[in-house]
């Protein structure tokens, strides 16, 4: 889209009530709006930011750009949650307006130090000949908005671009560490470590030395937490060529399991996984609560226009994932909160053929017994989402080619993973599919922008049981 700088870079502060109900009219009038996900009022939504439990809530903040669906001046936006399923508006929580934030206050994580919630954000400053500087800034939430403290760490350590932002904190053994994502000088990314006591002073421990010497130009929007005695670090690389099934995206997000040694900053590790197979999915950010460790990423990715954005508005957030580590297997299952949602149920069959016309949103559960199948999804007259299983490959490929309005085509429009397949478990929302395999072994999520008419779900193939449950 041809915006100007001038354009892009406007706060919401220079936006009048009257221009901004214009926007939020263009963008109540489109279709394709979700049912339960977290989308923006208007304009862009991209990484979530500053997930953290505070005050008896998750509290998540998205990267947000108020005037259109382009990347321009990002602010934070906030919602918050009792059970991650219904979240309350809180609005616009961080408007840049200082010198280092100037073109963009970034990606950043959330911590609660002494019963007040802190984040540490990427201050985006660009020069007049448009020179990039990133510093990372602290601040609180006071009266719903993110009061800015201190630039804890203003300057860039030799060996690494401008390209360094996305810090994410955690506390450990009475010290804070942050984690940023950054682009050696030699163009080849990497995530570096800082360490503080009182989270002024910060000191620049190293990179973190894994097994990825080279891969890809930047790692952008890293985390880095303990599950089951091992350590995860999830990141999104960018600049990873296909292999094979693998990498379709125009940029990747996955993760190592191993062991991170602080001392050493020798990170031992299995090989890099993509956390999600679908074509939707970026920069995800995690928190932990009660035990649990949830993660939500960006339904969209950079550089792609979506339907939408002839209505002014693009991209959501994913649902909440819980992780875990089992054998050493990460597995992502749908937080179990989700069934809060359920109301009729709309398919309560055993077969081979069903055929139900389907709602707007909804979940459905498939257990088959591990033999061929085809599902098809939102499908109307001459469009659907098809999803198919072949036994002899175990390919289970998800093909959008016919399934709506079609955007992204040049990286593919069928995404397959080789995995032995006995159930689905699906969240669909008016332009959303999460397919969650088996027991949490594997997520693909996609956006879909179907036409509108009667949308059933079809599935053809051996014996299956199919439950669906209509949300509200
Ligand atoms: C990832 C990202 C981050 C950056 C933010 C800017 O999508 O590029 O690296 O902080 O988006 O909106």
């Amino acid at each position: 889209m041809n915006w100007t700088k001038a354009e892009r870079y406007r706060s919401l502060r220079d936006v009048n009530a009257l221009e901004m109900e214009v926007l939020r009219a263009k963008t109540a009038a489109s279709p394709w709006r979700f049912g339960y996900h977290i989308q923006p009022p208007t304009g862009l939504l991209n990484d979530p930011n500053g997930f953290a439990y505070y005050d008896g809530e998750y509290h998540l903040f998205y990267q947000w750009f108020p005037l259109g669906p382009v990347h321009g001046l990002k602010h934070w936006y906030h919602v918050s949650s009792k059970n991650l399923v219904h979240w309350t508006d809180r609005g616009v929580a961080l408007v840049p307006e200082t010198k280092e934030d100037s073109h963009g206050a970034y990606s950043g994580s959330g911590f609660v130090v002494n019963d007040t919630l802190h984040v540490m954000y990427t201050g985006n400053h660009r020069t007049d000949d448009w020179t990039r500087h990133a510093s990372q800034i602290i601040g609180v939430l006071r009266d719903g908005m993110i009061e800015r403290r201190n630039v804890a760490i203003p300057d860039i350590p030799a060996g690494y671009t401008e390209h360094f932002r996305d810090p994410k904190v955690w506390e450990e053994d009475g010290s804070y560490y942050a984690i940023v994502g950054a682009q050696r000088t030699d163009e080849t990314g990497c995530v570096v470590l800082y360490r503080s006591t009182d989270l002024n002073d910060w000191t620049f421990l190293g990179e973190v030395k894994t097994e990825l010497e080279q891969f890809g130009y930047m790692w952008e929007c890293p985390d880095v937490f303990e599950l089951n005695g091992r350590h995860v670090l999830i990141f999104s690389p960018q600049g990873i060529e296909p292999e094979g099934h693998r990498y379709h995206n125009i940029y990747q997000s996955g993760y190592v399991t191993g062991t991170l040694d602080l001392e050493t900053l020798v990170f031992t590790h299995e090989s890099f996984e993509e956390l999600d197979f679908g074509f939707d999915f970026y920069a995800p950010q995690s928190t932990e609560h009660d035990g649990r460790r949830i993660l939500v990423g960006w339904m969209g990715l950079p550089e792609i226009e979506y339907p939408t954005d002839r209505y002014g508005w693009a991209h959501a957030l994913t649902l909440p994932r819980e992780l875990s580590l089992e054998d050493g297997v990460l597995k992502q299952r749908p937080i179990s909160e989700m069934k809060q949602l359920r109301s009729n149920q709309f398919v309560n069959e055993s077969g081979t053929r069903l055929d139900v016309i389907s709602p707007e949103h909804f979940e459905l559960e498939l257990s088959t017994a591990g033999e061929d199948f085809k599902l098809e999804l939102v499908k109307t007259e001459d469009e659907s989402l098809v999803i198919r299983y072949e036994k002899d490959t175990n390919e289970l490929t998800i093909d959008r080619t016919n399934a709506g309005e079609p955007f992204a085509t040049e990286f593919g429009t069928t995404r397959t993973k080789v995995i032995e397949v006995t159930s689905l478990h699906l969240y669909v929302d008016s332009s959303s599919v999460e397919c969650f395999v088996n027991d949490g072994d594997a997520v693909a999520t996609l956006r879909v922008f179907p036409s509108d008419g009667e949308k059933r779900v079809r599935y053809v193939g051996d014996e299956a049981s199919l439950v669906g449950w209509k949300y509200e």
